[in-house]
């Protein structure tokens, strides 16, 4: 049921005018706001904050499909879902629930992860942010970079450096309002893929963030991170299984009302052992994905299968969309097919919330442990 009411919704609201707003750079706000309507901007938040109580592979299932039409709208859905709703319900105080959530859940409002910053990648305990404590409030600068949900968003998770003596253990959260003093937002990125998403830099300039803001006991904040990104990792890897997928499902049609050297060109081998591989990779993507969502449904540790469905289904986001492209031949080259967006949008997935690289590193040192 939550796999076709994705689908259609993605059908029905999200194709028309994809291609206009990856052109133009669109937010989709209007969309977004539907989404929010439906119950899937905080699909796994319990009923009791407004959300819709489900589990993470229904929430894999509507990425999925969300996913195969528009990767700009599934990235506003995955980070409120996985990173900011998940981050507030798993850690935040029941003040943080009332006040921030429960509009985040119901789609009221949007959310922002702020963890990256231009020296602070990949590394990133680096946090160059300072959160200085003042006693009742903490006063927060720095820069912020690659924001998604940027200028769109109305509560931004924010992490910063409360204590550089103890490194990543002087790591807070915070939760920060649009509006605040001090609070601006820099230009929006022009971006290769996903161009319908929202993407920012932020700085913070002696902006003032009440104490009651900090998520978790002091020197939390790096853990927060930690933890709130293998949950977002099964997102991103569903969002790569969709575009993979969505790709894979437009060069088969294709190939097979496509006609060259008197037949369709899927009846050529040479485009059939491509469909065959393309549907081998993805159906291997979607169980490993499967396989983290359930592991966190089932409260076991998901942090090296999360980062392995994330590794994979990203891999096959590229190899499939590529593919797909060469499937459709010069057609695949325009933009009214589909196929060289979606190849687009499958890059970011080898690189936000955590590059290949770093689920590498998670996955090696998970492995080698004791
Ligand atoms: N759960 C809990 N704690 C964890 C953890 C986890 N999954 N992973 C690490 N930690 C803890 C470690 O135990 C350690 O704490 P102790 O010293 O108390 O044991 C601490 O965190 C530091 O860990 P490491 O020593 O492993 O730190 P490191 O510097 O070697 O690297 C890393 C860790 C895994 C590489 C980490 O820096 C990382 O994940 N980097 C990638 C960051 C990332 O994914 N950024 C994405 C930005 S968000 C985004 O893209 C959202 C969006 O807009 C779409």
């Amino acid at each position: 049921m939550i796999r076709d009411a994705a689908r259609d919704f993605a059908k029905n609201e999200l194709l028309p005018g994809v291609i206009e707003r990856d052109t133009h750079q669109k937010f989709p706000a209007e969309q977004i706001k539907k989404m929010g309507e439906l119950g899937f901007m905080g699909m796994m938040v319990s009923p009791e904050y407004g959300g819709g109580g489900m589990d993470t592979i229904s929430y894999a299932l509507a990425m999925e499909e969300i996913s195969k039409i528009d990767a700009s709208a599934s990235v506003v859905m995955s980070v409120n879902n996985s990173l900011v709703c998940y981050g507030i319900e798993k850690f935040g105080n029941d003040y943080h629930k009332h006040k921030y959530l429960v509009p985040l859940a119901t789609g009221q409002k949007l959310g922002a992860f702020c963890l990256s910053e231009p020296e602070a990648g990949s590394d990133a305990t680096s946090q160059r942010t300072t959160a200085i404590d003042q006693g009742d409030y903490y006063l927060l600068n720095g820069t912020k970079n690659w924001i998604t949900n940027g200028g769109t968003a109305d509560y931004y998770l924010v992490v910063a450096q409360t204590d550089k003596e103890k490194k990543h253990k002087g790591i807070n959260v915070f939760i920060v309002e649009k509006g605040w003093e001090g609070f601006e937002i820099g230009p929006k990125e022009d971006k290769l893929g996903i161009r319908g998403s929202d993407t920012h830099s932020l700085n913070f300039n002696d902006v003032k963030v009440p104490k009651e803001n900090r998520i978790g006991d002091d020197g939390f904040g790096f853990t927060f991170a930690m933890k709130t990104l293998s949950g977002g990792r099964i997102g991103i890897a569903s969002q790569a299984l969709g575009i993979a997928s969505g790709a894979y499902e437009l060069a088969r049609n294709y190939s097979k009302v496509r006609k060259a050297f008197g037949t369709e060109i899927c009846n050529h081998q040479a485009i059939a052992f491509k469909l065959a591989d393309m549907l081998t990779e993805i159906e291997a993507a979607r169980y490993l994905v499967w396989k983290a969502a359930w592991e966190k449904d089932q409260g076991l540790n998901y942090d090296i299968s999360g980062a392995m469905a994330k590794l994979k289904a990203s891999q096959v986001a590229m190899n499939v969309t590529v593919e797909a492209v060469q499937i459709h031949g010069g057609n695949g080259y325009v933009k009214e097919y589909h196929v060289e967006r979606l190849m687009r949008d499958a890059k970011i997935t080898q690189i936000y919330e955590g590059t290949s690289e770093i689920q590498k590193i998670v996955i090696s040192r998970g492995l080698l442990k004791d």
